[in-house]
């Protein structure tokens, strides 16, 4: 490392407000993605923030030669480039884990590459390291290793590698409570004894644990709650790379880092509140789980349910004063959205008042629906949050359900061994007429279970793939 930030504390004031300015950017770009009318806007501002970023450590820092950065950007971009157009939006949440792992083992590279040179970090105070960047450097790889092996978990149930049912452990709490307990101490250990002969075993075995520790706070996480643990593994990573601002002398990787990690942090708290969940239960590793829950490979029930056709659903929907659109993850992956906004234009003209509900957890991340409707340029203003509307499907004529499920569920309000117990959802039994889209009976939600709305005496299920049964509703309707 070179000037610029490279000795800690001696600051070139020109790179610190280099630094700074991609800060600033970061902020506004939270700022722009908090809305889907202004997120464009904050994805360009966090594009300059990391062009300021990037750029001014490139030219301030010795760090490799230019053929080697031009490479290694090339390689990392087309990698970039292919997956980002290769994902289908269904399989962001995976994708978004994935990545965060990789956040997390270079935090415990970059953690062990200044412990094993550190002139190179300029990290040597006489000739030892001292002990202070021992602490960020011990932190750094406990956390980037928690994030690494807590992501690969979480990829591997997102993805359906592994069942997404809890895996829950004989005194699981003891066991994470001491391994953590055996981290800070093991890093105290290693930042107070000198000589690298005598303090590899400390940095070698909380690495081993911090690694172990991430694969137990995650597997008894399960079914409902997986949303929660990609927005807290979000924040763990960004506090991974915090510490790696500290051990590189970095500003820019630390208020990058701290931004992400709270925001990471704030948002599973709001998810937390939105599942009716304890934050502190979740980022426990499943603290409070029931050991009954879970759906899966439970025997389904044959009961009576009706059936209907689109054209039975147009007919009704156009008599209808009310209608409340309740989307899912099977309009994501049906991409039916366009077609939905065509039958809502329709309705619409025939003096239907058509709204949209969106649950805080619906599809497989964060705004999942939000961003589907936004794309179909369905107007913000008829988009509408639980809590908001809730209280008005006893007003709707119709609760159209397309592709979601578990959000429509009331066993999250009566069956206390339900996967998905506590967990607000939409009262669509209170609508006179449920329209409930999925492609067969047998198939469920995320979390496995079983949905007496499907067999509601006022329930008509529409068995089809979504996209194509609003297409031949808008046809019916036409
Ligand atoms: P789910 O409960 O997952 O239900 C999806 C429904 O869509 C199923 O009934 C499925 O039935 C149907 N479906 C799938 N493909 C379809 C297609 N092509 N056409 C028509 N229907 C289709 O969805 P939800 O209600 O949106 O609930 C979200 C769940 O995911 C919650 O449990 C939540 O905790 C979890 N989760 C959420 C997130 C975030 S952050 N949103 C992240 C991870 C997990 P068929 O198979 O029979 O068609």
């Amino acid at each position: 490392m070179a000037e610029g930030a490279a000795a800690h504390g001696s600051v070139n004031p020109w790179v610190a407000l280099a630094y700074l300015a991609a800060g600033v950017f970061f902020i506004l770009a939270l700022r722009g993605l908090s809305s889907p009318q202004t997120s464009r806007t904050g994805n360009r501002f966090g594009m300059i923030g990391m062009a300021i970023a990037v750029v001014t450590t490139l030219v301030t820092h010795d760090l490799a030669t230019l053929p080697e950065i031009g490479i290694a950007m090339f390689l990392g971009g087309v990698v970039g480039v292919t997956v980002a157009r290769k994902i289908a939006m269904t399989s962001m949440p995976e994708l978004v884990a994935g990545f965060h792992s990789l956040v997390g083992l270079a935090a415990v590279l970059v953690g062990w590459a200044a412990y094993l040179d550190p002139g190179a970090f300029d990290l040597l105070v006489g000739d030892a390291i001292s002990p202070v960047s021992k602490v960020e450097m011990g932190l750094g790889i406990a956390i980037g290793a928690i994030t690494f092996s807590g992501s690969v978990i979480a990829f591997a149930k997102l993805s359906g590698k592994m069942s997404g049912s809890p895996i829950l452990l004989p005194a699981r709490h003891v066991i994470n409570l001491g391994t953590l307990a055996a981290i800070l101490v093991l890093t105290a250990m290693f930042a107070h004894t000198p000589g690298m002969e005598a303090n590899l075993p400390f940095i070698i075995a909380l690495t081993v644990l911090a690694f172990i520790i991430g694969f137990l706070l995650i597997i008894p996480i399960g079914g409902a709650d997986m949303p929660v643990v990609v927005s807290m593994l979000n924040s763990y990573s960004g506090w991974a790379a915090a510490a790696m601002g500290f051990t590189l002398g970095n500003t820019a990787m630390i208020i990058t880092g701290a931004l992400v990690g709270s925001s990471g942090a704030i948002l599973s708290y709001i998810m937390c509140r939105a599942m009716n969940r304890s934050f502190i239960s979740v980022i426990a590793g499943g603290f409070g789980a029931d050991d009954s829950g879970g759906g899966d490979g439970e025997p389904r029930e044959q009961r009576p349910y009706k059936q209907g056709s689109a054209a039975d659903a147009a007919f009704m929907l156009e008599q209808a004063e009310k209608v409340i659109i309740i989307p899912g993850y099977g309009m994501a992956v049906a991409q039916a959205q366009h077609a939905l906004r065509e039958m809502t234009d329709i309705l619409e003209e025939k003096g239907v008042e058509v709204k949209f509900a969106i649950h805080p957890v619906a599809g497989r991340m964060p705004g999942h629906m939000n961003v589907l409707l936004a794309e179909a340029s369905v107007d913000y203003d008829k988009v509408f949050e639980l809590e908001d509307i809730n209280s008005e499907f006893a007003q709707a004529d119709v609760a159209f359900i397309i592709g979601a499920n578990d959000v429509v569920n009331p066993a999250a309000k009566t069956d206390k061994s339900s996967p998905i117990y506590g967990m607000p959802v939409f009262d669509v039994d209170k609508a006179k007429q449920v329209f409930f889209i999925k492609r067969s009976m047998g198939g469920v939600g995320y979390a496995g279970v079983d949905n007496d709305v499907f067999y509601m005496d006022q329930t008509m299920m529409l068995l089809s793939d979504a996209k194509k049964m609003v297409e031949e509703i808008v046809k019916a309707l036409d």
